[in-house]
C-alpha cells in the first residue's frame, strides 16, 4: 500500500506526464497495474528489468505514453510480437488496463549499481542485499568507438532521444541508454526493414538506413557507457 501511495505521488508530481498522456492516465489504478505486472514479469522480470540479455527488453522507466502506444501496436498487429499477442487482445487487456500497466511500469526506477557494503558489519542482511541486486540493470560495454559514437549520437539522435540517451518523457520517446544492446540492434534492423516505423511524423524517413553498421555499432557502444 505504501508503495502505491509513493508511485501515485510520483505521478502527481510529474505534470508533464499527466499532460502528455491521454485523459485515461489521469485516473490510473496502480494497484491494478501491479497485478497485471505479474503476467508481464514472466518475461520482462518482476521490476520490468528485462531478461535474457535483451531478448526481453527493459520496460522500467520507459515513458508511459510510449509503453501504452506499443501495447496498442501489438494489439493491432502493426508491430509484430508473437510472444505477447495473446496478452494484449481487447478481452485480456482493455484500454483502462493499458493505462494502468503503462503508468505502473513507467514509474519503476532501477539503479545501475549498488553502493558497496561491508558484509561483515552488524545488521548486514544478505537476503535484502540479494533482493536489491535483482533490480540492478547495468548494460555491459560493447565494442566500438565510443567517442565517434558520442558525436554521431549527439548530432543525429539526441534531439529526440535526449542529449544523454535517457529518452523524452513529454514526447514519449524511449530511452536508448539503460536498454540492452542486443534488443536495440534488433529494433534498428526492424526499422530498416520497415517492420516498425521509427518516426511517425515522417514515416518515409530512412534515418537508420543511412548509417553503416559500424556507425550504429559506435552509437550503441557510446550508449552502453551511459549507465556506468
Ligand atoms: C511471453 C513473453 C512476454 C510476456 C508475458 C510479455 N512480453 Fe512484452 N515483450 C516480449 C518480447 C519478446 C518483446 C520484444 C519484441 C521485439 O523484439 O520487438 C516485448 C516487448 C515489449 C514492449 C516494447 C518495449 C520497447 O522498448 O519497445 C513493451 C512495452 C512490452 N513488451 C510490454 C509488456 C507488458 C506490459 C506485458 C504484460 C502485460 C508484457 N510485455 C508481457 C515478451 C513478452
Ligand atoms: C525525429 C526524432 C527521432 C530521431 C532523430 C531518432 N529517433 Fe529513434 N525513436 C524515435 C521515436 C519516436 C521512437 C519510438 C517509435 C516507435 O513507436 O516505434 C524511436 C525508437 C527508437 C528505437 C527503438 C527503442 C525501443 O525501445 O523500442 C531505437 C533503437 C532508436 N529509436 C534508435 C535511434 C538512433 C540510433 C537514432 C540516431 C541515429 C535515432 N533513433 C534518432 C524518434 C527519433
Amino acid at each position: 500500500m505504501t508503495k502505491n501511495i509513493l508511485f501515485l505521488r510520483i505521478l502527481l508530481l510529474t505534470p508533464s506526464m499527466v499532460l502528455s498522456v491521454a485523459d485515461s492516465f489521469a485516473e490510473v489504478d496502480l494497484e491494478n497495474g501491479e497485478e497485471i505486472n505479474e503476467v508481464c514479469a514472466g518475461c520482462h522480470g518482476e521490476f520490468g528489468q528485462g531478461g535474457k540479455e535483451g531478448e526481453y527488453p527493459r520496460l522500467a522507466g520507459l515513458p508511459a505514453s510510449f509503453i501504452a502506444k506499443q501495447l496498442e501496436l501489438f494489439r493491432e498487429r502493426t508491430r509484430k510480437n508473437l510472444a505477447m499477442v495473446e496478452y494484449v487482445d481487447h478481452r485480456q487487456m482493455p484500454d483502462a488496463d493499458i493505462a494502468d500497466i503503462a503508468a505502473y511500469i513507467s514509474a519503476i526506477e532501477l539503479p545501475s549499481k549498488l553502493a558497496p557494503v561491508d558484509e561483515s558489519a552488524p545488521g548486514f542482511n544478505a537476503y535484502e542485499r540479494l533482493l536489491a541486486t535483482k533490480r540492478v540493470v547495468q548494460i555491459p560495454r560493447v565494442e566500438g568507438d565510443v567517442e565517434s559514437g558520442r558525436k554521431l549520437y549527439r548530432r543525429e539522435c539526441g534531439s529526440c532521444h535526449g542529449s544523454d540517451g535517457w529518452g523524452d518523457e513529454d514526447d514519449g520517446v524511449p530511452m536508448l541508454a539503460g536498454q540492452y544492446t542486443n534488443y536495440l540492434w534488433r529494433q534498428v534492423e526492424k526499422y530498416r526493414e520497415k517492420r516498425r516505423i521509427h518516426d511517425e511524423s515522417s514515416p518515409e524517413d530512412e534515418l537508420l538506413s543511412e548509417f553503416s553498421n559500424s556507425e550504429i555499432r559506435d552509437i550503441l557502444a557510446y550508449l552502453s557507457t551511459q549507465d556506468d
